[in-house]
């Protein structure tokens, strides 16, 4: 199964437009804060968008904009047109923990969401076990999230996004807990399957050259409130592996990533 049976690459489209979010303080002491203050941002359908910034400037309110997980004080957010009013399956959510419930072994865990939407026969299940054998985790559809590596985890609470065939997929940090050897091993993975499904993706990091190894474009954010400060186009050809990133075009750009990021901090 590939996500391009059901979602083909002119789905996922994001538009961001004047949007406004403040979060109320607590005290004098914990004053409110203005996290985003009337951003903008277009991503295209089928493309991988990184959003790099210093901490605190915005990129995780915004991902919970476009998961639906809160709502905008103004502006608008739209995903192929329409307005996000709260969380739906079309736009999956990966975050830097992995998230799996500990008392569902891994393919009831990927089988969570189809189960709960209330998706009868024998579909989701072949969904799942195809996913699992897709991430490498078919001997490991019995086994508990503890009895799971790190990386492990982190494919498994993929294929519970991917089982929803999504067409956005938003991943804040998703790699940033992991040691070297996984993390390039999960970059490689998140490339192949982006190169052959094409959703949106909408990828937060603090890594420059994890930004310039995936990304289509790279919007570097300053803070705060949460700003556009520079868009970069990363013209680079495609299939992309880890040995790309000695090349003299990879280390020019991630220089100029780098040094925007730096000016914004
Ligand atoms: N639930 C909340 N309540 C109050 N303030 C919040 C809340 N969530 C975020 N903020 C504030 O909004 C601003 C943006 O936070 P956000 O988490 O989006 O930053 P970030 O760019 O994701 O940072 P990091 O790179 O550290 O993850 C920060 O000033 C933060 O303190
Ligand atoms: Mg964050």
């Amino acid at each position: 199964m590939t996500i391009s049976d059901t979602v083909t690459g002119s789905q996922g489209a994001v538009s961001i437009t004047g949007v406004q979010k403040a979060f109320a303080g607590r005290s004098r002491k914990a004053p409110g804060r203005q996290a985003l203050d009337g951003f903008d941002l277009e991503v295209r359908a089928g493309e991988f968008l990184c959003l790099l910034g210093p901490s605190g400037c915005g990129k995780s309110t915004l991902l919970n904009l476009l998961a639906g997980f809160s709502e905008p004080d103004g502006g608008e957010v739209l995903v192929d047109g329409t307005p996000v009013t709260g969380p739906g399956p079309e736009r999956g959510v990966l975050f830097q923990t992995p998230m799996l419930f500990p008392w569902l072994n891994t393919l009831d865990n990927v089988l969570y969401g189809p189960r709960a939407r209330g998706e009868k026969g024998a579909a989701p299940r072949k969904r799942a076990t195809d996913l699992l054998q897709t991430v490498g985790l078919a001997d490991a559809a019995a086994s508990y999230p503890h009895e799971l590596s790190g990386g492990m985890r982190h494919r498994a609470a993929f294929a519970r996004v991917l089982v929803n065939q999504p067409r956005l997929l938003l991943m804040d940090e998703p790699f940033g807990a992991l040691d070297a050897i996984t993390r390039a091993a999960m970059q490689r993975f998140l490339l192949e399957l982006w190169e052959r499904d094409r959703m949106t993706v909408v990828f937060v990091t603090h890594d420059v050259e994890e930004a310039v190894l995936l990304g289509d474009r790279i919007c570097v954010m300053s803070g705060s409130p949460g700003r556009t400060r520079a868009v970069f186009d990363v013209d680079l050809p495609r299939p992309r592996d880890l040995e790309m990133t000695d090349t003299l075009e990879f280390v020019h750009l991630k220089r100029q990533v780098r040094e925007s990021l730096e000016a914004s901090l």
